[in-house]
């Protein structure tokens, strides 16, 4: 299967990225006869990220989080999706037969208009870009979050309207695989860990400043000596994530026995988060350090996926006339 899917480039990447998202990612991606795609769609991002500098420095964090998480650029064609800009070009095709309510009654343009003061185009025509994004490529499934379901469905309509319209299968259908059980990981206040909410934990940092974060995990105020419930505490929560089984029925066993301060537990899930992403810190630091191997990496997938996408643009030209 060819599988495709978009990152936005939004930065540093928290716990709950790395778990929900870019984990199980490559690890599809590296699974046997799968052919993956994967880019940061950092066009999108210029309807509400206008600053170049931030554009940057997000698109390189969030290159070096993939890259240092084991993404193997020799199995997944890893690109920014501004290099390729064959894209925009289909974005034009694909607009001229998208009908204007389909755009106007998409949630997500609903949802952000009523929030954003930059009501732009961009913004309108962002599941168009998406679009040709998948269309480019001839992707057959497509791992997105439930929120994208709409956008995949806005996609095959695009897609099935030019190929009626031309009489041939110039695109093949995209199917949206939405896994409805991937975990939600939760933040420091128990919340979905979010970069909005502020409650992330970014294995990232360098120790100090992650010993900080955990530190600042919210816990009850039970005392020391008591007994306490592991599955009503934020710390035990994250630490079953990352500790192997043995470490898990090990901490239950003591925080049922009381006698363990939550200031101990938030050691103990430190040292386990340092010791299961030691490689990946270690790989992110050489990222963030060598941008030149960033770009080289980056360069490297634009040239493969733009191979594609000009096959792809040809076909497109020719039926409709252009080539
Ligand atoms: P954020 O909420 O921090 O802005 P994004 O919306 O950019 O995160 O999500 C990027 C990817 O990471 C998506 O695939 C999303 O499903 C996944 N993800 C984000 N937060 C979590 C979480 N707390 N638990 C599991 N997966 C998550
Ligand atoms: N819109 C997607 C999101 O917000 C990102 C994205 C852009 C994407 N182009 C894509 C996802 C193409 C899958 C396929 O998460």
């Amino acid at each position: 299967m060819r599988i495709l899917t978009g990152i936005q480039s939004s930065g540093r990447q928290h716990l709950g990225n790395l778990l929900g998202a870019i984990l199980p990612a490559i690890q599809m991606a590296n699974e046997g006869t799968n052919e993956s795609f994967l880019f940061i769609a950092d066009l999108h991002s210029l309807t509400t990220v206008k600053d170049p500098v931030l554009r940057k420095e997000n698109l390189h964090a969030t290159a070096a989080a993939w890259l240092a998480c084991g993404l193997d650029t020799s199995k997944t064609v890893f690109y920014a999706q501004s290099h390729v800009p064959q894209c925009t070009e289909l974005t034009w095709y694909l607009n001229c037969f998208t009908p204007y309510p389909m755009l106007a009654n998409a949630h997500s343009f609903k949802d952000k208009s009523d929030k954003l003061s930059d009501v732009n185009a961009g913004l309108f025509d962002y599941p168009v870009l998406m679009a040709a994004d998948i269309l480019l490529y001839d992707a057959q499934w497509v791992p997105v979050g439930k929120d994208q379901r709409q956008h995949l469905e806005i996609t095959r309509d695009i897609a099935s309207a030019v190929n009626r319209h031309v009489g041939s299968d110039v695109f093949v259908l995209p199917e949206a695989r939405i896994d409805e059980q991937v975990m939600t990981i939760p933040g420091t206040d128990g919340q979905k860990m979010s970069k909005s909410y502020k409650n992330v934990v970014d294995v990232f940092l360098p120790e100090k400043e992650l010993k900080k974060q955990i530190m600042g995990i919210v816990t009850d105020a039970t005392p020391l000596e008591a007994p306490k419930d592991p599955e009503k505490c934020n710390v035990f929560q994250l630490y079953r994530l990352v500790a192997s089984s043995e470490q898990t029925a090990d901490l239950a066993g003591r925080y049922r026995a009381g006698g363990l301060g939550y200031g101990h537990a938030k050691t103990e899930l430190l040292g386990v988060l340092l010791d299961r992403f030691a490689e990946e810190r270690r790989r992110f630091d050489f990222f963030m350090a060598d941008p030149a191997a960033v770009d080289a990496a980056l360069q490297q997938g634009a040239h493969k996926a733009s191979a594609v996408a000009d096959a792809t643009l040809l076909r497109v030209r020719q039926a409709l006339g252009f080539a």
